[in-house]
């Protein structure tokens, strides 16, 4: 079966990745260099979204380290090549591939990094097992994941709350939309040692980005879930309108996706 990604991708997916870029990138960058990302490392970033990752990773394994990008998406990838500055250019190959299929990438990697890719696809215990092929020996897989129903207000507001998103279920555990919690159970099942799990829940505070949840192709999926049959036009539109008064009400705290950032060695 081919997997149907349900976000919006590219130059068009921009602001919605970019949220993600504003609320995990300061703890991402913290986290990847405690647990050892180096100079000249070889790296293979997964699912590399718009790749501002992958440009903060490449600053730090210099000319002497390497990093490969993949994405499934040809339009993802092309989009992260073109934000990319010169500099870093020749440090970074950009490739389109799928997290099913690491071995056409390269092998022997010292880091795979991989930020909220497993619960968009069907078979993360595969990809797992794809990740621990293609790292050395004491190699090290950076996995941020997240816990998509630990959302909430307060107060409490039906527009921003978990079991607005639909979590699908096929294969064993399938798309899992809070694989975060169980993130630490599959790396071990996988054959790697967990030994960093850190939760992390940004909270939305500045206008501007609470704005960004209004973004309805992405974070309230309006196409998918319309095409799916989980709301009408006119019941997604009322989710929006309650969206927006609670966004605009400073007095609502807004917590948003926590995520489960975890640290494992290849055995
Ligand atoms: C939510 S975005 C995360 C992007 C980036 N890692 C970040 O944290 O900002 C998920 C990305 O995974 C890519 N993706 C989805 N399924 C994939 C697969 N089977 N193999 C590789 N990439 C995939 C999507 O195209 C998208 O760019």
């Amino acid at each position: 079966m081919s997997e149907k990604y349900c976000f919006t991708v590219g130059e068009e997916g921009q602001k919605s990745l970019g949220l993600l870029d504003i609320t995990f990138n300061d703890q991402s960058q913290y986290f990847v260099k405690k647990h050892g990302l180096q100079q000249g490392m070889s790296v293979l970033d997964i699912g590399c979204g718009l790749g501002t990752m992958t440009q903060f990773m490449a600053e730090i394994v210099g000319d002497t380290g390497k990093v490969v990008a993949i994405d499934s998406n040809e339009n993802q990838i092309k989009a992260a090549q073109n934000r990319c500055p010169e500099h870093l250019q020749k440090r970074i190959t950009w490739q389109v591939a799928d997290i099913y299929d690491l071995e056409k990438v390269g092998k022997n990697f010292d880091l795979v990094y991989c930020r909220f890719v497993l619960h968009h696809i069907y078979k993360p215990r595969f990809a797992l097992s794809q990740i621990e092929k293609v790292l050395k020996p004491g190699g090290i897989y950076i996995g941020i994941e997240g816990i998509v129903n630990a959302i909430f207000t307060i107060p409490d507001n039906i527009a921003w709350r978990s079991g607005n998103f639909p979590v699908e279920v096929e294969e064993g555990i399938g798309r899992n939309a809070n694989i975060g919690k169980i993130l630490p159970r599959l790396i071990h099942e996988a054959n790697m040692k967990c030994i960093a799990a850190d939760i992390y829940q940004p909270m939305l505070v500045s206008p501007e980005v609470r704005r960004l949840l209004l973004i309805g192709e992405c974070f309230e999926n309006k196409h998918y879930q319309i095409e799916n049959n989980h709301l009408t036009e006119a019941e997604w539109q009322r989710k929006q309108d309650n969206l927006k008064a609670c966004i605009d009400d400073e007095n609502t705290l807004i917590g948003f996706y926590a995520a489960n950032f975890t640290a494992s060695r290849k055995i």
